[in-house]
């Protein structure tokens, strides 16, 4: 079969999406599957061969045509973080095309990469979360307003971005207006989060052979003020699978993780991220394509869980093309 790996995309994540991509290319089974790198660029979008070569991809039926034959996949393996791969956008069409993918459908897709609207939708079933407080591009910022509601410390996050780009940690009001600043960079909306007191914990939940299942729980201890970019991606962090938290506390993260994901009727990977505070789940936010490079947490947790990326990745696409 032939499996169109997309990667790249036009947010920030775009080179964190090209690993996460060479990872799946190099772990597919080859007696089974075919790889293609796609490339996915606001400025083109392309099949790189093994040399480097460029073939245009034809935007109607996402097909190619090397040397003169025309190639047609049989599935898409999604690995873009952030616009558009992970908002909805590849999605639908995709399914426009009618052709099988590895993620979520578009919707399940467009709201889960929506911090405030995911939170939202699950506070009602339980599902804690930080206070928050929304801003619009455009909308009027009062400072005493926002901090009256969350207090300080805060987090100031773009809406719909990843990796942490835009996040800042505000410990005082005069940091307050720059954070808001730099998070606008990122996306058009923001949230900004109460400060929640407690261990980071991220945990992967998949459909893995028919079944939902939950991925060993991650626990991160970052050198850093938070789980940022650095500490995400330069080594400025301790991942530690499983996390050293209790069974009981482990069991409560894995019934909110599992539920979460069968109400939003997910389908394909995800990953939430949660704090414990006082060993309840916080969620933070779930990603529906999460990374897969050699630094990222569901490598980790499926190897923990003794799933070979090989298997991890073979599942994804069986999964899609049932
Ligand atoms: N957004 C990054 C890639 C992640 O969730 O792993
Ligand atoms: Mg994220």
């Amino acid at each position: 079969k032939h499996i169109a790996i997309i990667m790249g995309g036009y947010s920030s994540e775009y080179e964190i999406s090209l690993k996460s991509g060479n990872v799946v290319y190099n772990n597919l089974d080859q007696s089974k599957y075919k790889g293609y790198r796609v490339h996915i660029f606001t400025e083109k979008w392309v099949y790189v061969d093994d040399n480097d070569n460029e073939f245009p991809i034809d935007k109607n039926d996402f097909s190619v045509t090397v040397n003169g034959s025309k190639i047609t996949f049989d599935a898409v393996f999604n690995a873009i973080h952030g616009t558009p791969g992970e908002d909805g956008l590849m999605q639908a069409y995709f399914e426009l095309l009618n052709l099988p993918q590895t993620s979520c459908n578009y919707y399940q897709a467009a709201l889960t990469f929506n911090k405030r609207d995911l939170l939202s939708v699950l506070k009602p079933y339980g599902i804690k979360s930080a206070t928050s407080y929304y801003l619009n591009q455009g909308d009027e910022i009062n400072e005493e307003e926002i901090l009256e509601k969350v207090g300080l410390p805060c987090f100031v996050k773009p809406n719909k971005s990843g990796s942490s780009f835009g996040i800042s940690k505000v410990k005082t009001k005069d940091e307050l207006a720059i954070a808001i600043v730099n998070a606008y960079k990122e996306d058009n909306e923001i949230i900004i989060e109460s400060f929640l007191d407690g261990t980071e914990v991220s945990v992967g939940v998949i459909n893995y052979k028919g079944k939902v299942t939950v991925l060993p729980i991650t626990e991160i201890v970052s050198e850093n003020d938070f789980f940022d970019y650095e500490a995400k991606y330069l080594g400025k962090s301790q991942e530690i699978t499983p996390a050293r938290i209790s069974e009981e506390i482990a069991n409560k993260v894995r019934v909110v993780a599992k539920k979460s994901y069968e109400i939003l009727k997910m389908t394909g990977f995800s990953r939430s991220e949660f704090i414990l505070v006082n060993g309840e789940p916080f969620m933070l936010e779930m990603n529906t394509i999460p990374g897969l490079t050699t630094e990222s947490l569901i490598p980790q947790q499926a190897r923990e869980a003794g799933i070979s990326l090989e298997e991890l990745f073979t599942n994804a696409i069986e999964l899609a093309l049932k």
